[in-house]
This record gives structure tokens, C-alpha cells and sequence, in this order.
């Protein structure tokens, strides 16, 4: 190779190098920027436990400002709210029964007192389970199902509009069951969860309707479906033969921890994000594949 080439493919090498580090260097502040929820203000329903107390503490680990959702777990979300703060982060506990007619309003109403008409996340992850025979299934079973996995969401999406602001994320918790059966469904002794299923249908179908009806207003309405993770709600992980049958449906042969859940919504709910709305996003350790 003759001198001057050697120095321009050396130039070019350099320049190279030198066009790498410039661009790196400002994407790695841009990046961890776009993740930052920095003045952004989220209220996270059922966020006293499980995968609602993962996702308040995920949420303030990127800077937001929590309101911690409850129902019933007053000590529990007063310690996660304290736990946010002793980390130096913002975050408030309120309360409100969404099994109740009057939930979802009581609840937007307390909202509205304590973010001043801003809010800029809201996660909707509240909700209840039931497994039983089929033919158990009383009225009340499948309306108290309702009520707070679907007619509770509806209905404190409808009164917080007001309060989201442009460029807002909503995030539903759907679930695996919406859309995929258990292997075992149907055998004898299982029981049935066909109802608690039909709700995370119900929800999957209002992120796509909500998505297309609020696009207009920069506001992205996403869901993520957790296959079984490990809380109060799927306890049979804590025995052994439900663990076996967990770890027998997933291709990640690891128990689901709320946090693995939690960091998706986080993302979901930042910049990084921006180009997802309407999707629901299965978190499940590869379940049922
Ligand atoms: N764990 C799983 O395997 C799994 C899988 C797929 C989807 N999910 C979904 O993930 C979400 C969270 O579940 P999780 O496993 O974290 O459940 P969890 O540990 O049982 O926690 C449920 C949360 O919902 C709140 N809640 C329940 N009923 C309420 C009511 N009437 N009014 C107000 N708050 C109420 C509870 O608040 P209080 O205790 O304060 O009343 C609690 O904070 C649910 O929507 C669930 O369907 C869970």
C-alpha cells in the first residue's frame, strides 16, 4: 500500500473512531434521559402488594412522583410510599375501594386534589382472581370479577381524561389467560378461570379502543399480559407441585417476580416507549409457547 493511502485509510479509521465516541457520548445522556420520568407524576392502582408495589417503586427509581394506590393495605402501602421516600423520592398513599359503585370516581377525585389537574401516568393494575369449579360460580363471583378488573379501569380512565396530560401513558395489567389456555384446562380436579380470564379479555380490547380514541391527544395506552408471577394473587408458586407446573409452562425456567413486570412498564410509560400504543405486551417468561 503506497504512503498516502496507508495515511488516508489511517484518517478514515481515526475519523471513524472519532465519529463513534462523539455519537456514543451523546447517546448515553440522551438514552438515560428518555428513561427518566423526572417531573412526570403516575398513580398506580393496587400498589400496596405484588406486582402494583414493584411497579411504585420501579416508577420512583426513574424519578416519578408515585400516588401509591390501596384498598385494603393501609400499613403496606403507607410502607411503600415511606420506602420511596427514605430513597428520596415523591410519593403519597391514597385510598379507595374500586369494588365499590363509587371507586373508580372517589378514587379520580382524590387523585385530582393531590396532583393539581396534571397527571402523567396512570397504571392500572388493581385487580382480583378467582379459580374455581365452574359450576361454583355464583353471580356475585363473576360481578365482583367485573367490577374490579374492568368496570373499576373504565371508569377511572373515563374520569382522569381531564387530568392526562398531553403525551400521558396508560398501562394496563392484562394477563397470559386473555389470550392463551392453560395446558391443563379441562382435566379433572382443575379449576376453572375462565371468568378471571374473560375480564383480561376485556381489558385487552379496551387498550386497543382507548389507543385508536385518544391517539389524537398524544396519549399511548399500552398493556402488559404477566403469565404466573409470584405474589399474593398466585401463591401456589410458594408449594412445590405449583411451582413444577409453573416452570413446566415457561421456556425461562425461573419463578416470574413482580419486578420483571414492573421494568416493562416502566418502560412502556417512557420516552423510550413513544412508538407503542395499543400493544399488548406478554411478559411471561416464554408461557405456553
Ligand atoms: N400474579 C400473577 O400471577 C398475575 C398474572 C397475570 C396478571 N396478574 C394481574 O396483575 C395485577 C396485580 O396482581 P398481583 O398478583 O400483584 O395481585 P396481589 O398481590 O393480590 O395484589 C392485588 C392488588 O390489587 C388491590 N385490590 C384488589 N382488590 C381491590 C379493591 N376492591 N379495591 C382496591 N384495590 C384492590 C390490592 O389492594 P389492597 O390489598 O390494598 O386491597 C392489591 O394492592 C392484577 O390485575 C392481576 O390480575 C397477576
Amino acid at each position: 500500500m503506497a504512503k498516502g493511502q496507508m495515511r488516508c485509510h489511517a484518517f478514515l479509521v481515526m475519523t471513524s473512531i472519532n465519529w463513534d465516541q462523539g455519537r456514543m457520548e451523546k447517546s448515553i445522556p440522551a438514552r438515560n434521559g428518555m428513561s427518566d420520568l423526572a417531573n412526570k407524576t403516575a398513580l398506580v392502582t393496587g400498589a400496596s402488594r405484588g406486582i402494583g408495589r414493584a411497579t411504585a417503586l420501579a416508577l420512583a427509581e426513574a424519578n416519578a412522583r408515585v400516588l401509591v394506590h390501596y384498598g385494603r393495605s393501609m400499613a403496606e402501602a403507607n410502607a411503600v410510599v415511606e420506602e420511596i421516600r427514605a430513597a428520596g423520592g415523591q410519593a403519597d398513599a391514597v385510598q379507595a375501594d374500586l369494588g365499590t359503585t363509587e371507586g373508580a370516581s372517589t378514587l379520580a377525585r382524590r387523585v385530582r386534589k393531590l396532583v393539581e389537574k396534571r397527571l402523567d401516568i396512570l397504571i392500572s393494575n388493581a385487580g382480583v382472581s378467582k379459580a374455581a369449579a365452574l359450576e361454583d360460580y355464583e353471580f356475585e363471583d363473576f360481578d365482583m370479577l367485573f367490577t374490579i378488573n374492568v368496570r373499576s379501569p373504565f371508569f377511572l380512565v373515563q374520569q382522569s381524561l381531564p387530568m392526562l396530560a398531553e403525551g400521558a401513558s396508560i398501562v394496563l395489567v392484562s394477563s397470559l389467560l386473555a389470550r392463551t389456555v392453560p395446558a391443563n384446562a379441562g382435566q379433572p380436579d382443575v379449576p376453572s378461570l375462565s371468568a378471571y380470564a374473560a375480564t383480561k379479555g376485556a381489558v385487552e380490547t379496551l387498550v386497543k379502543h382507548w389507543a385508536a380514541e385518544f391517539g389524537s391527544r398524544r396519549i399511548r395506552v399500552n398493556a402488559v399480559a404477566p403469565g404466573v408471577i409470584e405474589t399474593d394473587m398466585s401463591n401456589f408458586t410458594r408449594t412445590e407441585s405449583g411451582r413444577h407446573l409453573t416452570l413446566s409452562m415457561q421456556t425461562l425456567k425461573r419463578i416470574g417476580q413482580p419486578s420483571d413486570i414492573a421494568d416493562v412498564i416502566v418502560f412502556l410509560c417512557s420516552e423510550n416507549a413513544r412508538w407503542i400504543t395499543g400493544a399488548s405486551i406478554p411478559v411471561d417468561g416464554g408461557s405456553e409457547l
